[in-house]
């Protein structure tokens, strides 16, 4: 009998091919969909180091839900190293009961009920940096964990990961965070070993581009036992020179926590620190006692026309433009086509900084308006160019709109 070709089975076959094949591809390109511009928030690193407890967690979402940043924007309340004790005799991970007596869970509901989200660290090794239980060969239930206690964000760190590629094991995390079908900001700590920046786009949301953040001007030194590098703010800076192109809305070049309000650098120097991050579209995640903060640090923090810039929807990271010696111009370019401009003086006396129109791609007869964005004043309109004078250690943060 002659065989007829049956429609409903072609089209049936042929659309699960379509599917079969479609699927891995929509996910490669849209992965999470999650920080669209950079997430901000506050970790408890920096500051605390492994001393951390419910009791902390609860009375920082308290003070970031009061104290204006969450209505600035910061969002995120991330647990750092140290949450973490043991596995248990199926291989889940289990928290501190001493310091966290509530359960991971409660936690994650209360600073949900403060209108915040809720983030944990975790580590591609065996163990975290700082010994605790790593999830490595445990991904999978790891992420299934975070899920049901309602994470929204982790931070995932790279000790004692031997020879693990670095590129497999953040894949690997990243594969399984999506297969929870929970929403979770995937932010990897691989300290820009592996160029993370050519890779990660569609691995992670934001990857560390450098070794770990001193509070301090700057200081090159390594850390215990040699492990990676420690830096000071300019010397982090220096680092993101050239990692611009590789930023934009879910994945971010991230130059580690903030060190604002921690003690070890000056007013105008945490300005500029908190200035620069803005610029360049980093996470502006703080990492300092927000509980107790002296009112320049709010000011730095919560300032909501320097916030704007790093918020800026088109996502284009600033670059620098202009270098002479201790002076430096960088520019960020905005989705209304003006220009984030910060004036930048590392040197020990006031200086004079410029930016010329064309180093931030405008021709020099154009005029344009400035608004310097730390005084909160506009200052004028200038064609060809805008000089201001910059203190020693400081910056002048500006907004140039033709
Ligand atoms: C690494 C990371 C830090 C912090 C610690 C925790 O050093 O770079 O940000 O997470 O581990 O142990």
């Amino acid at each position: 009998m002659k065989k007829t070709w049956n429609w409903a089975k072609g089209f049936g076959f042929a659309l699960t091919v379509m599917i079969v094949f479609a699927l891995p591809l929509r996910a490669q390109i849209e992965r999470n969909s999650l920080a669209q511009t950079p997430p901000m928030g506050w970790n408890s690193w920096n500051k605390f180091a492994c001393n951390v407890s419910e009791d902390l967690i609860k009375s920082v979402a308290d003070a970031i839900a009061t104290n204006g940043m969450k209505d600035a924007g910061y969002q995120y309340v991330v647990i750092d190293d140290c949450w973490q004790v043991s596995r248990d005799e199926n291989g889940f991970i289990v928290a501190d009961v001493q310091r966290f007596p509530s359960g991971i869970k409660a936690l994650a509901d209360y600073v949900h009920a403060k209108g915040l989200k809720f983030g944990i660290y975790s580590d591609a090794g065996t163990k975290t940096c700082a010994g605790r239980p790593g999830s490595m060969g445990h991904e999978y239930q790891d992420a299934l964990q975070y899920a049901r206690w309602g994470v929204d964000y982790l931070k995932y760190d790279w000790c004692n990961t031997g020879k693990r590629s670095a590129e497999e094991a953040y894949s690997t995390m990243s594969d399984a965070l999506l297969a929870t079908g929970r929403p979770i900001v995937f932010s990897m700590c691989e300290w820009g070993t592996a160029k993370p920046w050519l890779w990660a786009n569609g691995v992670g949301n934001l990857w560390r581009t450098t070794g770990e953040i001193r509070d301090t001007w700057s200081s090159k030194k390594k850390g215990p036992g040699g492990s990676g590098w420690q830096l000071g703010f300019t010397d982090i800076l220096d680092l993101q020179v050239g990692l611009e192109t590789f930023a934009g809305p879910g994945h971010w070049n991230d130059p580690d926590m903030m060190e604002v309000g921690n003690g070890g650098m000056t007013i105008p120097e945490y300005r500029a620190h908190f200035s620069f991050w803005a610029l360049l579209a980093a996470p502006l995640i703080s990492g300092n006692d927000v509980r107790s903060m002296a009112p320049e640090i709010e000011e730095i923090l919560n300032n909501a026309e320097v916030i704007a810039i790093n918020q800026d929807k088109l996502g284009r990271e600033g670059h620098r433009v202009a270098k002479s010696g201790d002076l430096e111009a960088w520019a960020k370019v905005l989705s209304d086509g003006s220009r984030a401009v910060i004036l930048f003086n590392r040197g020990t006396t006031e200086s004079d900084v410029r930016v010329a129109w064309e180093q931030i791609g405008y021709p020099k007869t154009v005029p344009a308006r400035v608004r310097d964005l730390l005084a909160h004043q506009d200052v004028g309109s200038f064609t060809g160019s805008y000089s201001a004078k910059v203190g020693a250690h400081s910056v002048v943060m500006v907004k140039v709109t033709p």
